[in-house]
């Protein structure tokens, strides 16, 4: 059978201020306010490991840094809001192209990943693969230590893996 492989066409990479304006966007629609534990500062976290993950992943970046900003935005409460993904990735298709000019691969990969972050489920698409393992190495703030098994990617599961206790210089 052959291997399908998912083609990414080769933009720019996103500005700063590009990025800027997308996140102005997800806290104008984000309903849990600043301090919400799915809120920007778990957004930024979320996009801190997906950088780290994906220097060996070799995920896109633009969409890693995107589904950081997104993935939690329609949130309606902190609390159970199972269909925050499906709800999220249908407002990508309403902000496209105004808020995110995404090429069709990157639009698809974005899609999937918001779609199904809390499945539980793990990817071999590197992309999407670190995009999920990056929002559940946060998962710490809720008092949930990260586990391997929900790890797509090498490098999330080397960075739950357990450390050996530090002994004391003797
Ligand atoms: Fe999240």
């Amino acid at each position: 059978m052959r291997k399908r492989v998912r083609r990414v066409a080769n933009v720019k990479i996103p500005t700063e201020a590009w990025l800027a304006g997308v996140r102005d966007h997800a806290m104008s629609i984000f309903r849990c306010g600043p301090t919400s534990i799915h809120g920007p500062l778990h957004w930024q976290r979320v996009e801190n490991f997906g950088l780290r993950i994906a220097a060996s992943s070799g995920a896109d970046l633009t969409v890693v840094r995107l589904f950081a900003l997104l993935h939690d935005s329609c949130r309606m409460n902190d609390a159970v809001d199972p269909d925050h993904g499906p709800r999220a990735a249908e407002m990508l298709d309403r902000i496209v192209p105004s808020v995110i000019a995404l090429d069709r691969g990157r639009l698809d990969l974005l899609r999937d990943a918001t779609c199904h972050h809390t499945s539980g489920r793990t990817t071999l698409d590197p992309t999407i693969g670190t995009c999920w393992d990056a929002d559940r190495l946060d998962i710490g703030r809720a008092g949930i230590t990260p586990s391997a098994g929900y790890m797509s990617t090498a490098a999330g599961k080397e960075m739950t893996a357990p450390r050996a206790p530090r002994l004391p210089n003797l």
